[in-house]
């Protein structure tokens, strides 16, 4: 008798446990994120996805002189340019239906059509510029639509985006530094 009052004892409080902890998970589940936040979840992901490319595909290849990367890389025998690595990803991302948008603009864009779009880009990477570590965020509308936007600054993670950055005969600006910043990886996503 004492054994079984204590064998059923024993299993109520683990039941009585797997319930708390149970209740734990429904109550975590129907926690909403702020939309800021969601924003900073989705940057750090695609920012550590091509740093890890610029470092340890591009820079790493074209040091051992395996591989260069180039804007012609469909054609040529040459690696995607991290900025295309980013406009791929985007595209592939566009597929799923989420409707999460972002690229990679600057004040002094090699490509003119990465300038700033809108008046908010322009005030936001001018912010950047003054403010690196300060993402510079807000709602806008873009083609009738209600969108959250953050932009984040874009920072020269390795020596390759200077030396490329600085030699393109299409660069307006020819004196970067490493982990100086070359512009912004823009985010937007709709507003709920
Ligand atoms: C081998 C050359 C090369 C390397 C390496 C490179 N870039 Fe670029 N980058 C370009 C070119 C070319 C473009 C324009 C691509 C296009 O849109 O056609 C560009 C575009 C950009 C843009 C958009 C604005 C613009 O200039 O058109 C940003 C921001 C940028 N790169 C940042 C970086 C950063 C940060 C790195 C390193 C992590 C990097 N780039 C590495 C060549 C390079």
């Amino acid at each position: 008798m004492p054994f079984r009052t204590a064998l059923a004892g024993g299993v109520g409080v683990v039941l009585c446990l797997l319930g708390t902890w149970n209740s734990g998970v429904a109550a975590a589940g129907s926690a909403s994120v702020p939309i800021e936040t969601v924003v900073d979840y989705i940057y750090a992901v695609l920012a550590s996805d091509r740093t890890f490319y610029t470092v340890h595909v591009v820079e790493r290849m074209q040091q051992r002189g395996v591989i260069e990367s180039s804007e012609r890389w469909r054609s040529d025998p040459t690696l995607p340019l991290p900025a295309q690595f980013v406009q791929e990803s985007s595209s592939l991302a566009a597929l799923t239906g989420v409707k999460v948008h972002y690229r990679l603009i600057s004040l002094n864009p090699i490509n003119k059509l990465s300038g700033p779009a809108t008046e908010f880009e322009k005030k936001g990477l001018e912010a950047i510029m003054a403010e690196p570590d300060r993402p510079y965020k807000g709602f806008v509308t873009e083609g009738g639509e209600r969108r959250f936007q953050a932009l984040y600054a874009d920072r020269a993670v390795s020596p390759v985006c200077v030396t490329c950055h600085n030699a393109h005969p299409q660069s307006p600006k020819r004196d970067y530094t490493l982990n100086g910043v070359l512009g912004a990886v823009s985010i937007s996503i709709p507003v709920p």
